[in-house]
């Protein structure tokens, strides 16, 4: 498969990218939430959970793994990139090392993790990643984010997606502003476009082929402490306004992070946006807590009942699938919950 192809199929209409590649560090708050130990059999156990559960083959075009994941063999006999690759999704892989405080800047991070990325690739691939993630995190406030911030991780970006291709894999391009703030929805428009502007510049310069990429970027949202709510509606609109202005026409899939939305709130706006994306964009989710904190409870609860596990987050992926066709809605979501 070309990478375009790889790309294509990760973003495919009605189907979306499981993020499951919380850190062991970002697990062991999620399992503090439900009272879980973070050990390795209990996350191996989670995941391989919702890996084998029905909704993979109709709504989940990709996974995203954590290096312990990839790794690891599930009890109900293949590998892990092999179980995801049987259930019809493409196995992929976080590379970055995450976000260190950024020198000379204060409350800032810069990515890190390209030291030895070229060597770690071809061990990725050989395991069966096909595609891959890093993520750039952007702080808005009065002061941030900085140019410095904005020109350095772009960078980053930059030099991650073309050591990424040269490996034969797609890279998932993920400069995430933060929705932490009071911050009116216009600001976030505004440095979501200077991020995106800097990060297209930055993979210009390293030659990156854009048909051979997907762009996980925020939604164009107010921040979180901000007294003005927006609607669907509107969110939808500037979102979809600030990805036109601002992703080259090539890229051929644009997977949303969930980025603390709550699980509906998260369906909502994709559905709104797909209901008037009229760009070329495959426009889906790359969710993490948007797809598994229902099933996060449900395991909380009682970790063998994987069929309870499995029907929490069938019901997610069925409803992104949705939501990736504009055709998700509120009386669908009372129906399960009925
Ligand atoms: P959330 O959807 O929980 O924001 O996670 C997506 C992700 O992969 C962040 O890097």
């Amino acid at each position: 498969m070309t990478l375009n192809e790889i790309a294509k199929k990760m973003c495919a209409k009605g189907k979306g990218i499981l993020a499951a590649d919380e850190s062991t560090g970002t697990i062991a708050k999620r399992f503090k939430s439900i009272n879980v130990e973070n050990i390795e059999k209990n996350r191996l156990n989670f995941r391989q959970t919702l890996f084998n559960s029905s909704a993979m083959k109709d709504f989940i075009g990709g996974v995203i793994l954590f290096d312990e994941t990839i790794r690891q063999k599930s009890t109900l006999g293949p590998s892990i990139p092999e179980l995801i690759s049987k259930n019809g999704a493409v196995p992929g892989i976080k590379v970055d090392k995450g976000a260190k405080p950024l020198a000379g800047s204060s409350n800032e991070t810069v990515t890190e993790g390209l030291d030895g990325l070229r060597e770690r690739l071809k061990e990725y691939y050989d395991l069966g990643a096909r595609f891959t993630k890093w993520r750039a995190v952007y702080r808005i406030s009065d002061k941030f984010p900085s140019v410095q911030s904005i020109k350095s991780n772009a960078h980053a970006l930059g030099r991650y997606a073309a050591l990424v291709q040269e490996a034969k894999m797609v890279p998932i391009v993920e400069p995430e502003v933060l929705m932490d703030g009071s911050h009116n929805i216009d600001k976030c428009f505004k440095v979501t476009t200077e991020v995106l502007n800097e990060c297209y510049n930055e993979l210009e310069i390293n030659k990156v082929d854009l048909k051979g990429t997907v762009l996980k970027p925020n939604m164009v949202v107010p921040g979180s402490d901000c007294k003005d709510k927006s609607s669907a509606e509107e969110i939808a609109k500037k979102t979809l306004d600030c990805l036109k202005r601002n992703v080259p026409a090539d890229v051929p899939g644009i997977a949303f992070l969930s980025g603390g939305q709550s699980e509906i709130e998260s369906s909502k706006n994709l559905n709104e946006i797909n209901k008037i994306n009229d760009s070329n964009f495959l426009i889906t989710f790359s969710y993490g807590r948007g797809l598994q904190a229902s099933a996060l409870k449900e395991f909380g609860k009682n970790q063998d009942n994987i069929e309870n596990i499995q029907k929490a987050f069938n019901h997610r992926a069925k409803m992104n699938g949705l939501s990736t066709k504009g055709k998700w809605s509120e009386e669908l979501e009372k129906e399960f919950a009925a």
